[in-house]
């Protein structure tokens, strides 16, 4: 198995209790790198889930979407990296100097380099907002032009990479450049459905677009053979990472 596209792999953890996250930690931690951590989850279970994941072997995604006011953005920032997960995310629009503090609050506890060192990730616009979502909101710009904009923010603050659409990945390559990290959600293998999904690109066109780690749960969690799945994703990465 490619190991390059493993470490590139995250599944969703979308369960609410202990037992399933473990279980399919169990099932799919040698094809999968990460385990995304999301708010139910660790509102259930706490560190305890994050603990397990790193037990058996499995790296960690918390995906918390910090958005406070800078010091406690940076403050809860560093207790996830005590915990030990390999990649974290805050909001863009929580602004440039909650993110510099948070990336200030980091270097002093693992600077960059060192391998302990999460990934410290952005989200810019959920992609479960519109146009209107934003104009409710004050915002009277196209999803388009703030998506490159928060993503070039955050890099400025010192942050590592985004979250981001398959859709989105080649406007944030644009605006950042090749060494800033893109994490996709949205990510359907020709096999699966699309559930809610509504704009999704397949794991080879995904990559090749520039995604560096992709995001990926019921395309497997709902196949009848979920380790099968995971391969066919790892395989048709591979293929994709060796061309780009
Ligand atoms: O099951 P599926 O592959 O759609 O799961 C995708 C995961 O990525 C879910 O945990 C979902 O909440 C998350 N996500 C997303 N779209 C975003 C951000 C996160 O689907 N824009």
């Amino acid at each position: 198995m490619n190991e390059e596209a493993r470490k590139r792999l995250i599944f969703a953890l979308d369960v609410d209790c202990f037992d399933d996250a473990e279980k399919w930690v169990k099932l799919l931690h040698r094809q999968v790198g990460l385990f995304k951590v999301g708010k139910q989850l660790f509102t259930r279970c706490g560190p305890e889930v994050v603990h397990m994941i790193r037990g058996e072997g499995g790296e960690v995604f918390l995906d918390l979407k910090y958005h406070d006011i800078p010091n406690t953005v940076a403050m809860a920032g560093v207790e996830a990296c005590r915990l030990g997960v390999r990649m974290f995310n805050v909001h863009a629009l929580g602004g440039r100097e909650m993110m510099e503090k948070t990336v200030a609050e980091v270097d002093a506890l693992y600077p960059r380099g060192s391998k302990e060192r999460p990934l410290l990730l952005a989200v810019t616009i959920l992609t479960s907002s519109t146009e209107e979502t934003l104009r409710g909101v004050g915002i009277d710009r196209p999803v388009s032009e703030m998506v490159p904009r928060l993503a070039r923010l955050a890099q400025e603050a010192g942050m590592d990479g985004v979250v981001a659409s398959p859709r989105e990945v080649g406007l944030i390559r644009q605006a950042c450049g090749g060494n800033f990290a893109v994490v996709t959600p949205g990510v359907r293998p020709g096999f699966a459905s699309l559930d809610d999904q509504k704009r999704v690109t397949t794991p080879g066109e995904a990559i090749a677009a520039g995604a560096d780690y992709l995001v990926i749960g019921r395309p497997i969690a709902a196949a009848s053979d979920p380790v099968a799945a995971a391969e066919a994703i790892l395989a048709e990465m591979t293929l994709a990472l060796e061309r780009v």
